[in-house]
């Protein structure tokens, strides 16, 4: 195991696949990035470095199958923006929410109240930390995605939010307490689970090994592999509330014994880049997914098309109601994608769009800065 001390917030442009030999060249194997102690604010208050920044999170996908609540990895090209400035007519050590856009319909329904917003949480939540008393802040938010969907629409607002404010005032923060700021937002708007704003954060796979201390590992899926998740996203909303209130309280020791296996596998198969192993684990939650797979309808039809298709495993993404399959090739990717799409119209009477993306392997990152 490696320590990583580099913090993978670094300006770099939006094609990170470019990137990715540059940011892992020492290729640590596991990140380990332990929060000894959380909330700790700086002695003394930071002054602003830039003016105004622009940063981008991407989306995530939860759960993984049997890591509920504790895996998750970053996907490409899809994602949120935040724009971040310093602004005197906000009252100082105070964040607003001036706008908020998106081609996503759901945008609309968000508030500017940055109380309530997931941004303006890990905003304020950020700001805190570093212990801002004297500047205020003006915040725009441009969602790429759409609002309980499964791809980690809130995680990717916070994400971009609290590394937005960490870059104004010259990046005190480690990635750990950013991931702390963002979990804040989480655990306000759709529950305490840190599976989707880690690898919002972070970028790759991620594994939350403890929440109190929080205690995240990387998990290196190597560079030289293909791996392709097709997104299928019907039009049905599954607020993660209402998802996460269908769970069972308990479980028994049979089910324990086994979801643990195959999030074991799963671990295994990303760090050794084992495609078919990681299908086959992604696929096999007992615990979670067969609760939720029936309230998404045509759900269970979907992931039969998938597999049939040659996807190496699928299931729920994060809450859902997207439906997530794995495969190495973009062009197949389309093809499952297809079939997907087929089977949420026939089973479930859903229409549905697919996509097929890289796993992001950079995280939330600053696309943008003018300096103070
Ligand atoms: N682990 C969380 C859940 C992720 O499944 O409820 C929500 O996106």
């Amino acid at each position: 195991m490696a320590i990583c001390l580099q913090s993978p917030l670094k300006p770099i442009s939006l094609s990170p696949q470019s990137t990715h030999s540059a940011v892992f060249k020492s290729k640590p194997f596991i990140c380990n990035l332990s929060l000894s102690s959380p909330n700790t604010q700086l002695a003394n208050e930071p002054d602003p470095v830039f003016t105004s920044v622009r940063t981008f999170a991407p989306a995530t996908i939860a759960n993984l199958g049997p890591g509920f609540d504790f895996l998750g990895c970053a996907v490409d090209g899809v994602g949120d923006f935040v724009s971040l400035s310093v602004d005197p007519s906000v009252h100082p050590g105070q964040i607003a929410i001036a706008n908020i856009s998106g081609a996503a319909a759901s945008a609309k329904k968000l508030t500017k109240n940055p109380l309530f917003n997931c941004a303006g949480i890990a905003a304020i939540a950020a700001m805190k930390l570093l212990g801002i008393r004297s500047v205020g802040l003006s915040l725009s938010l441009e969602k790429g995605l759409p609002l309980g969907s499964g791809l980690g629409s809130s995680a990717a607002s916070a994400a971009a939010a609290a590394v937005a404010v960490n870059e104004i005032f010259g990046r005190k923060l480690s990635a750990s307490e950013l991931v702390q700021a963002g979990l804040e937002s989480e655990a306000k708007v759709s529950g305490y689970h840190a599976d989707n704003i880690a690898p919002a954060i972070l970028g790759g796979f991620v594994l939350i090994r403890n929440y109190e201390p929080l205690d995240l590992m990387e998990l290196k899926f190597p560079v030289e592999k293909e791996l392709f998740f097709v997104l299928v996203s019907p039009d049905f909303e599954a607020p993660t509330k209402k998802m996460r209130a269908a769970l069972p309280e308990e479980i028994g020791m049979p089910h324990h014994v086994w979801n643990c296996s195959q999030a074991g596998a799963l671990v295994a198969a990303v760090l050794m880049g084992d495609l078919e192993g990681l299908g086959k684990a992604l696929s096999s939650d007992l615990i979670v997914e067969p609760r939720r797979a029936p309230l998404i309808p045509g759900m269970e039809g979907v992931k039969k098309a998938a597999i049939e298709a040659g996807a190496f495993g699928c299931t729920i993404s994060g809450a859902g109601p997207t439906a997530v399959a794995v495969t190495d090739g973009e062009e197949r990717g389309r093809e499952i994608g297809e079939r997907m799409v087929e089977a949420f119209w026939k089973e479930g009477n859903l229409k549905a769009v697919a996509m097929v993306k890289r796993l992001d392997r950079v995280g939330a990152r600053v696309v943008s800065s003018i300096p103070g």
